[in-house]
């Protein structure tokens, strides 16, 4: 629809509208809005950041404002619609979706409840506030009690049928008692989300399988819905949140349920209809005032919920006085998103280096113009593999969007190739390791490139790093810089070598102070009598993390009786599946590894398991896990008390589980548990009062 030079030309004249956002006509501005709309819904290609295009829509919105006789019928403020691309059936919904008008200021939430005011022809306005939800919207219909039809957006006047998909997701229920509420069939709105932990989950598994990982819990969401095959949605473990209901229609004779009074009313009656709507999350609030305290506190605790959230929904709780301040073609006037602070950026893709890891794996890592990401600064983004290069068709001078979602590490979203100059060049990836030289080799089944190089000094330091990290040995005051340094200097070959190092020449070394030599010696003393999970784990053995390395450490008593276990014997273990057994067999049976740790033990290193770590010992070799919310402790807490007592954390119920700590609104853990006898179900109080013992 748009050449390659109108796209070039209107993306220069947004970047000087957003830079100056006075200097614009509006006819101008329309063309971009309607350009950056048909981006963002129809080629999904978006070319600027959600809150670019807010500001765009906003200045329209000024600007109509201030002269109304120049709103034309074709206006972007003026419709809600756009084609789409055809690949599910489009289906009309019910009532059109419209989207919310954005606040971000104390200044526009003020405005905001002054015209609801004038409106309403009232002193004051009572409101209901939720979190906006940042995920995919979707419409769903329930008729007779059943689900029978669920939609994506689309352009708000039509969407996508994609019930098929949606029943993957399991806070959808697919029944309802509706009849019970004397409803025939209602329309009702919500978003597809996914959790920061499945995010992170799926991710995991997308890294075991070396594949890139999805840049935000967004596009996993948003990605899923229209995907071919259900199973693979269900995988994605997605959720949604339910928080309106567009349209209803009553049973013969019936009465309009109580609760659909008032916005509050009707989450809760979603809430006890079985959807998973905002009914704990919401809050009513008696003035604006409050509202905007509640948005401030709300956002500095954003991090702190297990789902991405973008902002807060303000709605005026009063159905009747929504009702009587209806809608304009594009938002309704009841409501307004109040925008937290955008965590995407637009920079350059400066340049490409290759990190070798301690596996040998080569890491391209994006070298990026500093730019700054919800206070923070961000120039170096990992990007994992060469299919993840090519996948995102990423070239060297590519202006890139990047995305920190709250505490997930940096990803780059995508490149926009429509502002491609042509001096952009394709990232050729090396074919020989960047540090050794030795040509680098793919297995078939693997995304990564490996230098196999049993020489390549990057991998002999990366492995250093590693055995000293916090989660493996802990060796503190023992800093990447340092191993580095150490290493080039000859002072430091290999890991033995951390128990023998030559103090005499490193306290003379620019950097090791006396207090820093006697810090570095007291931590590598310290380190030699480190639970042998940890020494597994700092073995860098591939695909054994810290929970691999708890759960085969647990039943042996000296780390070499790994070397009699055989890879049926390990896929015995929890969570060890085919391809760690093969892993943590192998190592067990190669020589030098076998020679590695007979000399660490020689040079005092713990190799047995004990249960060193615990206090009093009162919970040595018990099995326990926690299900539900625990109220007096946090899940992490209770979990280190177990450990430090010598107990075991299982992830799963089995007849292996001697304790079960059940907290509030626990679920299928514990039905399970029921089931066998010889587990102890036991509340917080009594956990409490055991670790007291
Ligand atoms: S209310 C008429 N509530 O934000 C009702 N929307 O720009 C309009 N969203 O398209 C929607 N959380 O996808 C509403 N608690 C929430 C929401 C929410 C997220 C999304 C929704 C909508 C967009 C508005």
């Amino acid at each position: 629809m748009y050449t390659k030079a109108e796209i070039s030309s209107l993306q220069t004249l947004t970047k000087a509208f957003i830079e100056h956002p006075q200097n614009i006509e509006l006819s101008a501005l329309r063309k971009l809005l309607k350009f950056h709309e048909y981006q963002y819904y129809v080629v999904a290609e978006p070319l600027i950041s959600d809150y670019e295009y807010d500001l765009l829509y906003q200045q329209l919105l000024n600007l109509e404002a201030a002269s109304p006789h120049l709103i034309v019928l074709d206006s972007p403020t003026q419709r809600v619609g756009n084609s789409l691309n055809n690949n599910f059936e489009t289906v009309a919904h019910l009532v059109p979706m419209l989207s919310l008008e954005n606040s971000y200021n104390a200044e526009d939430l003020n405005d905001f409840d002054r015209k609801a005011r004038e409106g309403a022809q009232l002193d004051n306005i009572t409101y209901c506030v939720e979190p906006k939800f940042d995920g995919a919207s979707i419409s769903l219909v329930y008729e007779n009690d059943m689900l029978v039809r669920a939609c994506t957006r689309g352009d708000g006047v039509a969407g996508e049928e994609i019930t098929q998909n949606i029943k993957q997701i399991r806070s959808i229920p697919l029944s309802i008692p509706l009849s019970e509420y004397g409803i025939q069939q209602m329309e009702i709105r919500g978003e597809v989300i996914m959790s920061k932990k499945s995010f992170a989950d799926f991710n995991e598994k997308l890294k075991v399988k070396q594949l890139a990982p999805l840049a935000n819990p967004r596009n996993a969401a948003a990605g899923s819905l229209r995907m071919k095959d259900p199973k693979e949605v269900a995988e994605r473990n997605l959720d949604a949140f339910i928080y309106h209901i567009s349209y209803f229609i009553l049973a013969p004779k019936a009465q309009t349920p109580e609760l659909l009074k008032t916005h509050s009313g009707s989450l809760e009656l979603l809430w006890n209809m079985g959807f998973r709507s905002p009914q704990k999350e919401k809050k009513v609030i008696s003035n604006i005032q409050g509202v905007m305290d509640f948005c401030t506190q709300f956002e500095m605790e954003r991090d702190t919920l297990p789902y991405e959230i973008d902002g807060l929904v303000i709605k005026i709780n009063d159905f009747a006085l929504q009702e009587k301040l209806g809608m304009t073609s594009h938002h309704p006037r009841w409501a307004i998103a109040y925008k937290f602070k955008a965590r995407q950026a637009t920079t350059i893709l400066e340049n490409v280096e290759f990190q070798v890891g301690r596996t040998g794996a080569v890491t391209p890592v994006a070298k990026l113009k500093a730019v700054a990401i919800g206070g923070v600064t961000v120039s170096s983004i990992s990007m994992h593999n060469e299919e993840y290069i090519r996948e995102k068709d990423l070239r060297l001078g590519d202006t890139v969007i990047i995305e920190r979602a709250g505490d997930v590490i940096p990803q780059i979203v995508q490149s926009i190739p429509a502002l491609r100059k042509g001096t952009e060049t394709i990232i050729e990836f090396p074919t020989s390791c960047p540090v050794c030289n030795y040509a680098l080799e793919k297995e078939e089944t693997e995304a990564v490139w490996r230098c196999n190089s049993p020489e390549c000094t990057a991998q002999v330091v990366e492995r250093m790093i590693h055995f000293v990290s916090k989660d493996a040995m802990d060796i503190k005051s023992f800093g990447d810089a340092n191993i580095r340094k150490l290493y080039e200097m000859g002072l430091l070959k290999n890991i033995p070598q951390i128990y023998n190092l030559d103090f005499e020449v490193i306290g003379k070394l620019e950097g090791f102070g006396k207090k820093s030599v006697d810090n570095l010696k007291t931590a590598i003393e310290a380190s030699k009598t480190q639970p042998l999970y940890r020494l597994i784990y700092a073995l860098g053995i591939r695909f054994v993390g810290e929970t691999t390395a708890k759960t085969i450490a647990s039943p042996i008593h000296h780390i070499l009786d790994l070397e009699n276990l055989t890879e049926e014997q390990l896929q015995s273990f929890e969570d060890v599946g085919v391809k760690v057994a093969m892993s943590i067999f192998h190592y067990f049976h190669e020589e030098k590894n076998i020679i590695l740790i007979k000399e660490l033990e020689a040079l005092g290193l713990n190799m047995i398991q004990t249960n060193a770590t615990a206090v009093d010992g009162n919970l040595s070799g018990l099995n326990f896990l926690f299900t539900g919310t625990l109220t007096q402790l946090k899940r992490s807490e209770a979990e280190a008390m177990v450990e430090a007592r010598g107990g075991h954390i299982v992830s799963g119920v089995s007849s292996k589980l001697n304790y079960l700590v059940v907290g509030e609104e626990a679920g299928s853990k514990l039905e399970k548990a029921k089931k066998i006898v010889t587990i102890k179900i036991i509340s917080e109080a009594d956990f409490v009062d055991l670790i007291n013992k």
